[in-house]
């Protein structure tokens, strides 16, 4: 939620004139490097590998670089460079590149990466011809060649799969010390330096640049990809358009004020991986850099913006996209994914920066929230409305107004007297509460945390090395240095129950404006020059003994998030998992919050761009997204409403949220026939809950998206690569949400007709042979939602006024059948809230349905994909358990062709025969109350 000052919103909204002030933020062209480094098109990288200095060791490569120029025919060295090449496990490589001899230390990220990256073997296969071949333990292989310097890499096949290089956009602006002005007789300067490299200016705001410039850059090409994805956050499409027609994408963590959709400019969040995929294989890189970050793409296969251009160079069509990424300051940091299917880059991806430890089930449920519920009356009278309505509803949230005047930690003394009787209100019926925190520390005297963190000098410095002062929602504010560890430290501490009295366990929280937002500061945001914390090292000062904001800029948050996280889970010894959501996003994320994105709009428009948002996210490794359901600024007619809540039910993070000064929305405001709609939406959502956790349990092993492309299950099918308006929940459910006004009609994608895939409508059971393109009819209450042939998804019918309060409930069990009259599914169980399942306090059960028997046992294998996962995935455990007091209530068998005569139940000793109804036409058969406990295995034989 945000921002400019309620005036300047109000004035907005009786104006209707909506929209970005593009002014605020920079152009490439604005940006000193973008501008500088687009601007270079060298024809040969002047970039060499001296190949006398290569050292193989262990699983790294390491050899000198060196920039050459020719004075007529002399070469000269220019500048040294130190290279280094690992090979890290499950098909991935990194390289680095930095000066030999810098300066001073150039800033490496430091948080994105959960923990070192698992080395692989390595080894110099050959030297020869100014080429350099080294090969990994699964077959990989770099070719590197020397002068002028280019990488490829090619995959198990043999296959050129990515190279680095090859555009000879490889930079690295060495450090330098600023030249004293020498004027000659007359006092004119001789030798002049450019003076854009010592600082710049963006509207009234001037950045120092002490540094000078530091700017790095590298391009990669992906050999017969038909598009590239990732790089999130944009509100553009899934898959990323050459950008040599205008701007390019740009990473930088920016609170937009109302943003616009189909744009390249920067918002909230940055992670700047890239996925490029295309019928041959999948391939990906992740730019290790938290600077400032622009990446241009040319798609040789898109339009004909480049097919002249194309033609020329390549003679005809060909596949192929290029990426070029600049960052301001850091090093030349890229890891190389070498896929080769869809979900080996992915989890390769989540791999290095880690996977969601499983989230709190209440998390996945569905959240209400608004800025603002004024009071606690406020609070109860929503929260009895859903009773009323009978509405399921898990979470309330509360917005900046709760403090006391802006100061987080506090409670307003007349708005919210009683929190703690509040919360055990809400805690009674199994709700939860979440309340905003924000970076940002409110200036005023006696008010702790300001204190506290002026007299520790914990906050982030302006240039000159004086507690920087900025302006935000408090008025005037500085902003906490988590960089530093006592900082991080002191602020976790904030979060234990007796420093912020009126919290339990059930209270979590709410990380916004963390990009950080700075109303006063360039683009909405910290100067660059703005200093931070760096260990202190023997010897240095001055330029070494702090980094600059523009360092670490889209890692800021990420630095908040995790104090925010270690204080959620500190407060109760690691005993219960802590929720929090935040806004600013970067590599890593995943590891401590939700997202969503940001300040949306109530328009048909940003309804359609919660999909591929979300999607972009997800395969970033962020999975835990959604997106303000209804929208934040404006209000949502009915229909929009009712579509908006049918598409959030089947996205990751499900919250309605809305603008201070917006008509309130709560479902029950609506006319009673579109409170029954979202009843029914949210109902479903509730129903589906335990799908979405084993979902998100699987995720925490796996690292693959929970929400995915189409195209992640169905890699060669070409059709699919374009698709964003829906999806895949896991590889069981596909979603097709209706995100246009006044249709009775939309075109489904239903994708795997070549493997006979078959697809069953969730609300009819009406099996629908995989065929590409059909088109579903849809009425007002309608989600176009499909099982895959093949899959059992439990669900949980009797839905009730929290998901706590359906822990012991029975479950259902969707069987769809293949082909083959074979299906197979998964069911996670466990408390929903402490930390026990990392002590084999869990179900994690397989169910498997053939004909003659079905089947709910506890697999005790590790999965393939797992066995290697680094530390932090949690495996498949032989010995876990969980006493779920729930059990079997039904089983729906969809698509069965010859029905069983007789079914019979075993468990542990016990055989019951069990009763059945086939409900002709739609060919389902329903297995009617087994009872069989979900604590222990159990199995179903049928006879015909
Ligand atoms: C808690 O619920 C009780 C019973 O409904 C009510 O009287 C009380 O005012 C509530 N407390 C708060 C702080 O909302
Ligand atoms: C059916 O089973 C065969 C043999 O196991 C397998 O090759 C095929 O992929 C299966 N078909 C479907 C649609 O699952």
């Amino acid at each position: 939620m945000r921002t400019l000052g309620l005036v300047l919103v109000a004035a907005l909204a009786i104006s209707g004139c909506f929209g970005v002030d593009r002014n605020n933020f920079k152009t490439c062209e604005q940006s000193g490097f973008c501008k500088r480094l687009r601007a270079l098109k060298p024809e040969k990288s002047q970039y060499v590998l001296n190949l006398d200095t290569v050292i193989v060791h262990g699983n790294v490569l390491s050899a000198e670089v060196n920039t050459m120029d020719y004075e007529g025919d002399k070469k000269v060295v220019l500048w040294h460079y130190a290279l280094r090449l690992s090979a890290l496990v499950d098909g991935t490589f990194r390289i680095e590149i930095d000066e030999a001899d810098p300066l001073y230390p150039r800033y490496r990220t430091q948080l994105a990466l959960d923990g070192e990256p698992a080395a692989d073997g390595l080894r110099l296969a050959s030297n020869e011809n100014g080429k350099l071949t080294l090969i990994n333990t699964q077959g990989h292989k770099v070719v590197i060649t020397a002068d002028p310097l280019k990488f490829e890499f090619l995959n198990q096949k043999g296959e050129v799969a990515v190279v680095v290089n090859e555009n000879s956009q490889l930079f690295v602006e060495p450090l330098r010390v600023r030249k004293e002005r020498v004027d000659d007789e007359d006092g004119q300067a001789l030798d002049v330096e450019d003076e854009s490299a010592w600082s710049e200016n963006f509207k009234t705001h001037h950045d120092r640049k002490p540094r000078g410039n530091e700017a790095v850059s590298v391009d990669v090409s992906f050999p017969d990809a038909d598009h590239v994805y990732g790089i999130p956050q944009h509100t553009d499409r899934f898959f990323l358009k050459t950008t040599t027609d205008g701007e390019p994408y740009r990473l930088y963590n920016l609170d937009v004020f109302e943003y616009e959709l189909d744009s390249r400019m920067a918002i909230y969040g940055a992670v700047p991986v890239m996925y490029a995929h295309g019928s041959s294989r999948s391939a990906g890189v992740f730019w290790h850099n938290s600077a400032e970050t622009w990446v241009d793409v040319v798609n040789y296969a898109e339009g004909n913006v480049v097919s002249s251009l194309v033609n020329l160079v390549t003679g005809g069509q060909k596949r192929k996209v290029d990426a070029r990424f600049m960052s301001e300051s850091g090093i030349v940091d890229v890891f190389v994914l070498l896929g080769d299917r869809p979900a080996d880059v992915f989890r390769q991806y989540t791999r290095l920066t880690g996977a969601a430890p499983l989230p709190p089930k209440f998390s996945l449920a569905y959240h209400q929230s608004r800025w603002n519920y004024v009071d606690e009356a406020d609070v109860r009278s929503v929260d009895e409305n859903f009773d009323a309505h009978d509405i399921p509803a898990d979470v309330i949230w509360l917005d900046i107004e709760y403090t006391d005047r802006k100061k987080y930690f506090t409670w307003d003394p007349e708005k919210f007297p009683r929190p703690a009787e509040m919360v055990a209100n809400l805690t009674a019926k199994g709700r939860k509460l979440v309340v905003i925190i924000d970076p940002h520390i409110k200036r005023e005297a006696g008010y702790f945390v300001h204190e506290d963190a002026q007299d520790n000098s914990y906050y982030v410095k302006d240039k000159d090395g004086k507690d920087y002062d900025g302006w935000c929602w408090p008025g005037s504010s500085s902003y906490l240095d988590f960089f530093n560890p006592a900082a991080s430290k002191y602020y976790a501490e904030r979060y234990r129950f007796e420093n912020f009295p009126g919290t339990s366990k059930d209270v979590h929280f709410w990380n916004d404006m963390n990009e950080p937002s700075v109303f006063s500061g360039p683009e909405i945001t910290m100067p660059k020059d703005n200093r931070h914390y760096a260990p202190p090292v023997d010897g240095a000062d001055g330029l070494s003994s702090f980094w600059e904001h523009r360092h670490v800029h889209n890692e800021y948050g990420l630095w908040h998030i995790r104090a925010t996280k270690q204080g959620a889970m500190d407060r109760t010894n690691g005993k219960y998992r802590a929720f929090i959501l935040t806004r600013a996003t970067f590599a890593g994320t995943q590891r401590y919050a939700a997202v969503w994105t940001g300040d949306n709009m109530a328009e048909w428009g940003h309804l359609a761009a919660t999909v591929p948002m979300c999607l972009s996210l997800g395969a970033a490794g962020i999975s835990h997204c959604g997106a303000d359901v209804g929208g934040f600024f404006k209000y949502p007619e009915s229909e929009l409403m009712t579509r908006w809540y049918q598409a959030g039910a089947f996205q990751p993070f499900f919250r309605a949220h809305s603008h201070i000064e917006t008509k309130r929305r709560e479902p029950w405001l609506y006319e009673p026939a579109t409170t029954a709609l979202l009843r029914d939406a949210n109902r479903r959502r509730y129903a589906l809950i335990d799908f979405w956790y084993t979902l998100f349990y699987e995720h925490s092993i796996d690292g693959l998206p929970v929400m995915r492309p189409l195209w992640q299950e169905f890699p060669e099918e070409r059709d699919t690569y374009a698709i964003d308006d829906q999806y895949l929940l896991g590889d069981k459910l596909l979603v097709r949400p209706v995100t246009e006004p006044g249709v009775s009609s939309v075109k489904v994608y239903l994708p795997g007709k070549d493997a006979r895939v078959l697809w069953y409508d969730v609300d009819t059971y009406k099996m629908i042979p995989a065929q590409g393109y059909l088109n579903q009819d849809v009425n007002i209450a309608k989600i176009p939602v499909y099982q895959r042939g093949g899959s059992v998804v439990p669900r949980k019918e009797r839905v009730r006024r929290s998901s706590a309060l359906m822990a012991d409930d029975p479950y259902t069990l969707v069987v769809a059948l293949d082909h083959n009259n074979t299906a197979t599914g998964t069911l996670y169980i466990d408390d929903g809230e402490t930390t026990d399942y990392t002590d084999s306090q869990y179900i994690y059960a397989k169910i498997t349905y053939e004909p003659s028997a079905m089947t709910y046992s506890f697999d005790s294998r590790k999965s393939p994909h797992n066995s290697e996962f680094l530390s932090g995935f949690i495996f498949v455990n032989e010995n876990a358990h969980f006493p779920t007091r729930s059990w079997l209530e039904r089983i729906v068998i969809a698509g069965i062709k010859t029905p069983p005569k007789t079914a019979k139940l075993h468990q542990e000793e016990k055989q019951t025969a069990l009763q059945m109804t086939l409900h002709k036409g739609n060919d389902v058969l329903v297995v009617r109350k087994p009872g069989a406990s979900m604590a222990k295995p159990w199995k179903i034989t049928f006879s015909y």
